[in-house]
């Protein structure tokens, strides 16, 4: 009886074609004065900032597997590298991100600079869980060509087995804020990833808060991705 039913379940899951739609659960927000974690994972976008003071330089558990995805892509003969300060990881302080955005908007104008770049204070650069990806080989940098480099394609088909996500969809853009950006790759770790990988979606979508919002410290009720989920 009880297989009958869930197979009845699955079935009208199907039909509707709304299983997304469907999952609905409550999530955990905290901020420790600091920065903001969703479900323990820290965010920021561009509603989720963190505090100027917040200096922590790249993450160790990232930086170890980014090194692991360094190595499996340099057995195929694909060269990642981090663009940025050498030995940074990504890592850019509050100040640096201030400089960069400053530049940009003088540069472009403030329209165009917030797509492309964060207000400093909101950049998961600052949070030191992020990294622009270039090809080692051929040197080209920041720009939408890299999604045709070996590097590129090697990230984007496995990056969620060491813990990180493309960040920045193409078409992803009215969601993240952002223009794409396939060389910002963000650690979530694995099991976030390889979910965030298989849906195709961003981190907003996963945790439930596109479209929503600014939720301050507490527990709310979402439809996201992460909600098909055991936690
Ligand atoms: N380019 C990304 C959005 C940043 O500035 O963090
Ligand atoms: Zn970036």
């Amino acid at each position: 009886m009880k297989r009958i039913l869930a197979g009845l379940i699955s079935l009208s899951v199907l039909a509707t074609g709304h299983e997304a739609e469907a999952a609905s659960c409550k999530i955990n927000v905290s901020y420790n004065k600091q920065f903001y974690k969703i479900e323990g994972l820290p965010i920021a976008n561009k509603q989720y900032g963190m505090a100027k003071s917040y200096h922590p330089g790249a993450n160790k558990t990232m930086i170890r597997s980014y090194q692991k995805m360094r190595a499996a892509a340099l057995k195929k003969g694909i060269v990642l590298d981090v663009v940025g300060t050498p030995g940074a990881y990504g890592y850019r302080s509050y100040a640096v991100q201030k400089q960069l955005y400053n530049d940009y908007i003088n540069l472009y104008g403030f329209s165009y600079a917030s797509k492309i770049s964060a207000k400093p204070g909101t950049s998961e650069h600052q949070l030191g869980l992020a990294m622009d990806i270039r090809d080692g080989t051929n040197y080209g940098t920041l720009n939408t060509a890299f999604e045709y480099t070996a590097a590129s394609k090697f990230i984007r088909e496995n990056g969620q087995r060491y813990g990180f996500i493309v960040r920045y969809l193409k078409g992803k853009e009215a969601i993240t804020g952002f223009m794409y950006e396939p060389w910002h790759i963000r650690y979530v770790g694995v099991t976030h990833a390889t979910r965030i990988k298989k849906d195709n979606i961003t981190l907003e979508e996963y945790l439930g808060i596109a479209g929503r919002r600014k939720l301050s410290a507490g527990q709310y009720q979402v439809n996201g991705a992460l909600c098909k989920y055991k936690r």
